[in-house]
């Protein structure tokens, strides 16, 4: 063959002119992400994103559960593939969230105001950490249109709890996310050995690491200085220092005594939807339904907390069965791949909900790089959806358990399917 044959078969490809191009050149899954965001980091920094509490057992096991599950497709037509559904009475366009994370100015210079714009481009909504570096008001400035929740602890003192709940439903956040698997912090020792502590501090170690990564070093030491501004209950003129007692309390490894009359109590006090992040008993699963809270995020904090935690993948279908349909269930730990999200979705969740995938995409590219990460996530959900011979969500949720098969079960055993998605059957308005 001649060189122009060559040329006949093949088209030169240009330069990439934006930093969306080169991502598309360059990442084609969420590890291609991960890859380039381990190279853009001191290796501190990027063991803050990654790592998990103690041994890490449950940190691996939330991506590798994904593993056991195996798909069913069935034979029909695909007709107008629609990943859009409803969440909270209110509309998403696939069914995934972003987490809330912490100290996420620490990862790229534009921080939460990016993950948050890059979410209202794709129609997800976002969870503003309460240890959020950037003011929960600036992120609501920059992002009009997006479903905004903001992230708390159960706090006891009903003096501060109500300040933050003020200021959070002014600054238009719609639903609460609330931790409840955050008694105190888990022992996360690959910070500890980077000399990487919590709420994170900056070491000389990692002074030393951000020389050899001068386009991080640079964006980081250009811009404001880290600080957690959403833990005050005023709102701040600028970066902020001060450390309220539910924290002090926290990071010395006490812990503020709460419980589900805290709960109840912020149920009195929150008009909008209130999701209990952490939930992973079916009994809590009860216990929240009959107290009114709209929805559980079923999650072991991405393995950062307790470890030798089942993963919540592996959790969901008792906790769906237990829960009857009277709240939704988001689930997130290990999602990373658009058929994670099917797996989830055919066992019973109404939506998932990622946190490093879009920190990785953050720290490669700012907010180019969580679109990025987003893209993918719907590229890979659609095609999944497709051969797997399913049209929408609804459908998926109809079919469910009959589309997907454990590893341990019994080839002819058939699972009934998960009631109706309650979001499509009651519209709830905040
Ligand atoms: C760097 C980092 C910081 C986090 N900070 C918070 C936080 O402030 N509040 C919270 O509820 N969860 C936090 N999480 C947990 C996430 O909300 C989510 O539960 C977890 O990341 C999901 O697992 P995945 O990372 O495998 O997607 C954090 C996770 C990471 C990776």
């Amino acid at each position: 063959m001649k060189f122009k044959d060559i040329r006949a078969l093949a088209t030169v490809q240009g330069p990439a002119r934006t930093a969306s191009e080169r991502l598309a050149r360059r990442c084609y899954s969420v590890e291609d992400m991960r890859k380039l965001a381990s190279k853009r980091l001191p290796g501190s920094i990027f063991d803050y994103i990654e790592g998990g509490g103690e041994d890490e057992v449950s940190l691996r096991r939330n991506q590798s559960s994904f593993d056991d599950w195996s798909f069913l497709p069935k034979w029909g037509s695909v007709q107008d593939l629609d990943l859009s559904s409803t969440l909270l009475g209110g509309p998403v366009s696939m069914p995934l969230t972003l987490a809330p994370t912490g100290g996420t100015r620490l990862f790229h210079p534009d921080g939460e105001t990016a993950v948050a714009r890059a979410a209202m481009e794709a129609g997800v909504p976002y969870g503003l950490a309460h240890l959020s570096t950037t003011p929960m008001e600036h992120v609501s400035a920059a992002t009009p249109g997006l479903r905004r929740w903001f992230n708390i602890e159960p706090i006891g003192d009903k003096v501060e709890l109500q300040a933050i709940l003020d200021r959070a439903a002014a600054a238009g956040y719609e639903g609460l996310l609330v931790n409840v698997d955050c008694r105190a912090i888990g022992h996360r020792e690959r910070d500890y050995h980077n000399g990487f502590t919590a709420p994170p501090s900056i070491k000389m170690k990692t002074v030393v690491e951000g020389a050899l990564h001068p386009r991080w070093a640079l964006g980081f030491l250009a811009n404001d200085a880290i600080a957690f501004p959403n833990l005050d209950a005023e709102i701040p003129d600028g970066p902020l220092s001060s450390t309220p007692d539910m924290w002090r309390t926290l990071l010395a490894g006490s812990y503020e005594p709460t419980d589900w009359d805290d709960i109840r109590d912020l149920r009195a006090r929150w008009n909008g939807p209130i999701i209990l992040k952490g939930v992973v008993n079916p009994n809590d699963a009860a216990t929240a339904a009959e107290i009114g809270i709209d929805a559980i995020q079923v999650s072991n904090h991405g393995g950062r907390q307790l470890d030798h935690m089942a993963s919540p993948l592996d959790l969901l279908p008792d906790i769906v069965d237990r829960a009857e349909g009277r709240l939704e269930i988001i689930v997130d730990g290990g999602i990373r791949r658009g058929s994670d999200v099917v797996k989830a979705i055919a066992l019973g969740a109404d939506a998932c909900s990622i946190g490093r995938p879009y920190l990785y995409g953050l720290a490669a590219a700012g907010q180019a790089g969580v679109a990025h990460v987003l893209r993918m996530f719907e590229a890979e959900t659609t095609r999944t959806m497709m051969l797997l011979g399913v049209s929408s969500i609804q459908e998926l949720r109809l079919e469910g358990r009959g589309l997907i098969r454990h590893r341990n079960a019994p080839l002819t055993r058939t699972s009934p399917a998960p009631k109706a998605h309650k979001g499509l059957v009651e519209m709830r308005t905040p």
